[in-house]
C-alpha cells in the first residue's frame, strides 16, 4: 500500500480473540494499532491520544459501540469510526451509521475487507482534517443552500445532508419524479470532503443490461463484439469523487452483484477481465420505485438493498408541502426572468392560487417549466391563472354545478384520475365565479376588487366587459 497511507488505529472489542485477528490484519498494511477492552478503556485512549480511525464492536460489557462513537466525535469531529456488526444486528449498524459512523463490517470478517476498510476509513480522516483546515469548518453547507423549502421536511432533508456530506456513507435517495433527488445527490457531493473530485451521474435506465455494465465498470479489448479497445468505466472515472447512480432500481441483477462487491470491498473487475482494481468511490443512489417490492418479487437483491437504505433520504411529492409553492414560484420567477433577459413578472394571486391547489404529478420540476413557459407564451406583465392547469375534470361537474356560487372558489380536487374536459371552459367558469365572489365580498368595490385578485383595474375591468359582469352600482 502507498505510503502515508497507513494510519494509527484504535481496536475495541471485548473479545481478545477478534481483536487479535484485526491486529493481524491491520499491520499488514504497516498500521500502528492500539486496543481497547471495552467503552471505558476506550474514552481513556482517545482522550489521551490522536487516531486516524476506530474499529468498535457494538455490544460490550460494559456499553456500547455508540458510546465509543461519540467519545471519538467528542475528542476529533473529523475521526472516522467503523462499526463491527454480528449477523442479526444490521439494524444496530443502520442506527450507528445515523449517527455518524463511517462504515460497517460484518464478522466475520475477510481480511482484504478489513484492510479496504482501513485504508478508507484513514483516509477519510485525513481528507476531513485537510478539509477542515482549508475551510474552517467542520461542516460545509454550500451547494445545499440551493434546496429551497420552509416546510419542515426541507428543512430536515437539508440538516440530513449536511450530516451524511462528511461521510462516505452510501445514500439511498427516493422520491417521485421531479422532486429534486438529483439535486439532493449534487448537494450531498458539494458539501462533501470529495467536492473538488469529479461527481459522475449515470441514468441506470438508459442502457441495455450489457451496455450498463461495461458502461459502469468499463471493459477490456474483446470482451465483447465491437470492444476494440479496452475502456475505463464511470467508476474509475469518478475515482476519489461521487459517483450518482440513476434509477438504480432498474439495474440487471449482474449489475447488482458488481456494485455490491465494489461496496463492499471497493473493486471492480472490468467486463471481460479478472483483475480485480480497487477505487475509491462514494456512491449514491436514486430511485422512483419501490426497491423493497423489488426485493420481494427478487428483481432487487436484499443485502444490495441494505447496503443501499443505510442513509436513505426520502423527498415528498410537492402537493405534500404546498406551503413551499409560493416561494418556489418566486424563486423560480427570479431565475427565469434572469435567464431569459426579460423584467421579473409577478404571478397574479388566482394564478397562485390555482397553483396551490393543483396537483403536480411532475412535481417542482413541472412547477418551474409551467413558470417557464408562462414567460414564454404569455407577453402580459403579470401572470395570469389562464398559464395554469386546473385540476382534473372528475371533478368539474361537482364544484361547477353542485357547489354553485356558494363555493365557487374552491377547485377540484388533483389527485383524482385524468378525463377529458373543455379546459377553457371550466377556467372561464371558475374566473368568472371568482369575481363575482370577490366583488360581492367588497360590496362591489372593484379597485379593492382588483388588488384582492392581485389583478391590474384595466385587467379587471376587461374580464367585466368579458363576462358581461355589471357590478352593484353601475
Ligand atoms: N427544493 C428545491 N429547490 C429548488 N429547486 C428544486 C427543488 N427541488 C427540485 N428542484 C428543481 O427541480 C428540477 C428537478 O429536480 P431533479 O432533476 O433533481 O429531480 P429528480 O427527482 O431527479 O427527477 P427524476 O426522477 O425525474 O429524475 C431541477 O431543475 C431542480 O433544480
Ligand atoms: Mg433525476
Amino acid at each position: 500500500m502507498q505510503r502515508g497511507k497507513m494510519g494509527r488505529i484504535l481496536i475495541v472489542d471485548d473479545e481478545p480473540h477478534m481483536r487479535r485477528i484485526l491486529v493481524s490484519n491491520l499491520r499488514q498494511d504497516q498500521h500502528q494499532t492500539w486496543e481497547a477492552a471495552g467503552v471505558q478503556e476506550a474514552r481513556r485512549h482517545l482522550a489521551t491520544s490522536d487516531y486516524d480511525a476506530v474499529f468498535t464492536d457494538q455490544k460490550m460489557q460494559d456499553g456500547e459501540g455508540l458510546e465509543v462513537l461519540k467519545a471519538a466525535r467528542e475528542s476529533d469531529p473529523s475521526l472516522s469510526v467503523v462499526f463491527l456488526t454480528a449477523v442479526g444486528t444490521i439494524e444496530l449498524a443502520v442506527e450507528s451509521m445515523r449517527h455518524g459512523a463511517f462504515d460497517f463490517l460484518a464478522k466475520p470478517f475477510q481480511p482484504e475487507v478489513v484492510r479496504a476498510a482501513a485504508r478508507r476509513a484513514c483516509e477519510q480522516t485525513r481528507l476531513r482534517r485537510e478539509n477542515e483546515l482549508l475551510k474552517g469548518a467542520v461542516v460545509r453547507l454550500e451547494g445545499t443552500s440551493e434546496i429551497y423549502g420552509r416546510n419542515e421536511s426541507i428543512v430536515a432533508l437539508r440538516e440530513k445532508i449536511a450530516r451524511v456530506a462528511p461521510t462516505s456513507a452510501t445514500v439511498l435517495i427516493t422520491g417521485e419524479t421531479g422532486t429534486g433527488k438529483e439535486l439532493v445527490a449534487r448537494a450531498i457531493h458539494h458539501s462533501s470532503p470529495r467536492s473538488s473530485k469529479p461527481f459522475v451521474a449515470v441514468n441506470c435506465a438508459a442502457f441495455t443490461e450489457t451496455l450498463l455494465e461495461s458502461e459502469l465498470f468499463g471493459h477490456e479489448k474483446g470482451a465483447f463484439t465491437g470492444a476494440d479497445r479496452s475502456r475505463q468505466g464511470l467508476f474509475e472515472a469518478a475515482h476519489e469523487g461521487t459517483l450518482f447512480l440513476d434509477e438504480a432500481g432498474e439495474m440487471s441483477l449482474a449489475a447488482q452483484a458488481k456494485l455490491l462487491r465494489i461496496l463492499t470491498d471497493g473493486q471492480l473487475i472490468r467486463v471481460g477481465s479478472t483483475k480485480p482494481r480497487t477505487v475509491d468511490v462514494r456512491v449514491l443512489v436514486a430511485t422512483h420505485r419501490d426497491l423493497e417490492q423489488r426485493v420481494r418479487e427478487a428483481t432487487f437483491r436484499q443485502d444490495l438493498y441494505y447496503r443501499l437504505a443505510v442513509v436513505p433520504i426520502h423527498i415528498p411529492p410537492l402537493r405534500e408541502r404546498r406551503d413551499d409553492i409560493p416561494g418556489l414560484c418566486q424563486m423560480f420567477s427570479r431565475q427565469i426572468a434572469t435567464d431569459l433577459k426579460l423584467p421579473q413578472r409577478r404571478i397574479s394571486a388566482t394564478a397562485l392560487q390555482s397553483l396551490m391547489q393543483y396537483g403536480f404529478p411532475g412535481n417542482v420540476r413541472e412547477l418551474r417549466n409551467l413558470i417557464e413557459r408562462a414567460y414564454i407564451l404569455s407577453t402580459q406583465d403579470e401572470i395570469g391563472p389562464e398559464n395554469f392547469p386546473v385540476a382534473p375534470a372528475s371533478d368539474v361537474p361537482a364544484a361547477v354545478n353542485n357547489n354553485g356560487h356558494k363555493d365557487s372558489g374552491h377547485l377540484p380536487s388533483p389527485e383524482s384520475p385524468q378525463q377529458s374536459f373543455d379546459l377553457t371552459a371550466f377556467l372561464e367558469k371558475t374566473e368568472k365565479e371568482l369575481i363575482l365572489k370577490t366583488l360581492a365580498s367588497t360590496g362591489g368595490a372593484q379597485a379593492e376588487a382588483a388588488r384582492r385578485m392581485g389583478l391590474s383595474r384595466s385587467a379587471l375591468a376587461y374580464k367585466l366587459t368579458k363576462y358581461g359582469i355589471k357590478p352593484a352600482g353601475e
